[in-house]
């Protein structure tokens, strides 16, 4: 038997030898307690808290008091939308947000939040990679905006976004900038201290350390409100006794990661550039979501046309082979992937359409395997279907 390959990271990673045993003080020994404790223990935990700052400070180019913690990029991408909309109404500014349509569900559905609290959202298309169109971008520009949120890595497509240029319109606007970098971190460069990225969005559980934690960067604290009330934790933007041991990890998984990034570059993409080689090479119609855009390493979403790509991936699976449609966040519903949609892929495309995404575990062989069990797997899956459209 073999030993199941998971090329599903873009969904979640397995956690890091390095972060597991930075975190596992903070759970169990003297560094276990609460950090707004004045006695040693309390201090042991507020020092794991303030080193994680610090790590994530030095990773972007931002001051650590800039880091503020929550509960996963989710909660980061509500707190940047809605705690930016909301500092703006309350202001007398625009109570309006911009964001993009094949933007993860946690920053589409913030912005229906701010609809639903009587502001306004626009909802910007992409062009068939994905990429935000430019033409939209400008005529969000042109409306006073609270916060344009735009992501710096689709988790679906993998197209890098220029983040920086659009950041530096919103400064010139008057518009808060806000990026959702979940899946940049570690993968492409990601330093801000040059540009005026007052948000950005940042998850434990896609580098290597646990699910449950994230931050969002915070470069003015007057831009957000707290979305969360309680004790004064964090300025009062995120209240609650923080996840001492998910934020130590968090600070580690992303030294780690920014630190190997290059390398990171390199390997990964050497995986993927072959991996997508020889599916072209075995599969002459396979079509390569977003082939010729810049794109990160990690993700490879590519389209079998006339393959269902539900039947595929359980056949994967029961092979040994774990892989998506698309965000986990989606799968199960089993209907079109909305970021599919936004890029106006023809029907029979999407429905073909496989998401392959690499991380630090996978090798060679891992690709090899895949590419010795999968013309097998597409014959069976196409024969399946011929029977049931019988
Ligand atoms: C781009 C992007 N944003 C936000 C999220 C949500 O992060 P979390 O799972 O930590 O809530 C994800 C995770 O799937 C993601 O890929």
């Amino acid at each position: 038997m073999n030993k199941p390959i998971y090329l599903d990271n873009a969904a979640t990673t397995p956690i890091r030898p390095e972060v597991l045993q930075a975190m596992m003080p903070y759970l169990t020994d003297e560094a276990f307690g609460n950090p707004s404790s004045m006695h040693q223990f309390g201090r042991a935990a507020q020092a794991g808290v303030d080193t994680a700052r610090r790590q994530i400070a030095e990773a972007f180019g931002t001051e650590p008091g800039d880091v503020i913690f929550t509960s996963g990029g989710t909660e980061a991408d509500n707190l940047a939308i809605i705690g930016g909309a909301l500092a703006s109404h309350r202001r007398g500014g625009p109570f309006r947000v911009a964001v993009g349509q094949a933007d993860h569900k946690a920053v589409l559905a913030a912005a229906e939040a701010v609809e639903q609290a009587g502001g306004e959202a626009l909802y910007l298309p992409v062009d068939s990679n994905c990429l935000l169109r430019a033409d939209a971008v400008q005529e969000a520009l042109a409306s006073k905006l609270a916060v344009f949120s735009m992501m710096w890595v689709n988790n679906e497509i993998g197209v890098i976004q220029d983040v920086r240029a659009v950041a530096e319109q919103c400064a010139a606007t008057g518009a808060v900038f806000h990026t959702d970098a979940v899946q940049a971190v570690g993968k492409v460069p990601c330093r801000i201290d040059d540009f005026p990225c007052t948000l950005l969005s940042i998850s434990g559980h896609k580098i290597g350390a646990p699910k449950g934690v994230g931050a969002l960067l915070v470069r003015d604290r007057t831009v957000v409100d707290a979305l969360i009330h309680g004790g004064g934790q964090q300025f009062g933007i995120r209240p609650g006794t923080e996840n001492v041991a998910g934020i130590v990890a968090l600070g580690q998984a992303v030294r780690l990661a920014v630190r190997e990034q290059e390398t990171t570059h390199q390997t990964l993409g050497a995986l993927r550039d072959d991996f997508e080689r020889r599916m072209r090479e075995t599969f002459p119609d396979a079509k390569i979501l977003a082939a010729d855009a810049d794109r990160a390493p990690h993700i490879s979403n590519l389209s079998l046309p006339g393959i269902d790509s539900q039947a595929l991936l359980m056949q994967c699976d029961m092979a040994g082979v774990a892989l998506s449609a698309g965000s986990a966040c989606n799968t199960g519903a089993a209907e079109p992937s909305h970021v599919h949609e936004a890029m106006g892929l023809p029907t029979d495309v999407a429905t073909g359409a496989v998401r392959f995404s690499f991380y630090k575990q996978n090798t060679p062989q891992d690709v090899n395997r895949v590419m010795e069990i999968l013309p097998g797997i597409v014959e069976k899956v196409k024969k399946l279907a011929e029977v049931l459209a019988r």
